[in-house]
């Protein structure tokens, strides 16, 4: 079966960035590298984390919660996206550890009553995808019959507040959303163009370096989009990413194997992932050097 890898103008824009960057090797004091992440009080064997997805029924029987099984069978953390709360129980039940993301309802409540869910199920964060409240009609969207609206500054700094949970934002491709994030209180920001939502999106780790700036260390950030390889995430990391997502590769060996392909392909990413932070000196992801990548010619 083969993966479709590009599919719009942001995938392919993103896919020739990552192959942009060029890696030196550093060989003089290397050992074998860790890859283990700390992430909200816990400690994971990989960087490496599912992508927040949904619908996975029509590629799997009962195909989140394979989801889920694979990522904690690798020691990972499991992302989920929009979807049922016996779906996102039956994802905690497996041990993983999960965070939980949000659409924008345009009915508010039902938005704190899923936060609310995923702190008494035990989900290791929650938060929203901001990126999914217009069509291309111009119009409010609505996913299965449930229609979004945009989120306000003020109403996510609300939601922030209401729940005990490390709260975190993803689809954040820009330094004004990066502030204003940072501003609530938000704990983790996924830098995202969520599968091309804008066409011509800038490549999420070109836009990497503003967004560690307006964190400043005050909360995570993750990257996703169009990550492949152990290489693509080593550049992430090394840029300064805390953890990555990935989704259709890992959707891919799902629809081979179900949680065992899940988990063979985060395992197959990390050791690669492992052989570059070796070749570069890299001791472990918090302390991968930013200056071992530089920038080829960029084109697209
Ligand atoms: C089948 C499918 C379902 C998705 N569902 C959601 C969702 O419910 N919420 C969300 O924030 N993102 C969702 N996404 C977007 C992914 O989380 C991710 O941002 C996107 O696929 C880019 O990552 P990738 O290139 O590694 O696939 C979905 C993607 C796919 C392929």
């Amino acid at each position: 079966m083969e993966y479709q890898r590009r599919t719009n103008s942001s995938d392919l824009i993103t896919r020739a960035y990552l192959d942009s960057l060029l890696v030196e090797m550093r060989h003089l004091d290397a050992v074998i590298p860790s890859t283990e992440l700390q992430l909200f009080g816990k400690t994971f064997a990989t960087p490496v984390m599912t992508g927040a997805l949904s619908h996975l029924n029509k590629s799997w029987p009962d195909g989140m919660t394979e989801w889920a099984r694979g990522a904690a069978q690798a020691g990972a953390v499991a992302w989920s996206g929009m979807g049922p709360r016996e779906e996102l129980e039956r994802m905690v039940d497996t041990g993983a550890s999960v965070i939980k993301i949000i659409k924008t309802y345009a009915d508010r409540e039902s938005i704190y009553d899923k936060i609310r869910h995923a702190e008494s199920c035990g989900a290791l964060a929650v938060g929203l995808d901001i990126d999914h409240a217009f069509n291309r009609r111009l119009g409010y969207d609505e996913i299965d019959g449930m229609a979004m609206y945009p989120l306000s500054q003020a109403e996510l700094t609300d939601m922030v507040r209401s729940t005990k949970l490390p709260f975190v934002i993803k689809g954040v491709l820009s330094r004004q959303d990066a502030r204003k994030c940072v501003e609530a209180g938000v704990k983790g920001m996924v830098v995202s163009h969520h599968n091309g939502r804008l066409e011509c999106a800038v490549p999420p780790l070109m836009i990497l370096p503003e967004i560690l700036e307006e964190a400043a260390g005050q909360a995570e950030v993750f990257v996703d989009c169009s990550l492949e390889s152990g290489m693509d995430v080593f550049k992430a990391l090394a840029l300064g990413a805390s953890a990555v997502s990935v989704g259709r590769p890992l959707l891919h060996r799902l629809k081979e194997k179900g949680a065992e392909g899940v988990k063979e392909e985060i395992e197959r990413i990390t050791a690669d992932l492992r052989y570059s932070m070796a070749m570069t000196c890299s001791h472990d992801i918090r302390s991968i050097d930013r200056s071992v990548v530089r920038m080829g010619s960029f084109v697209w």
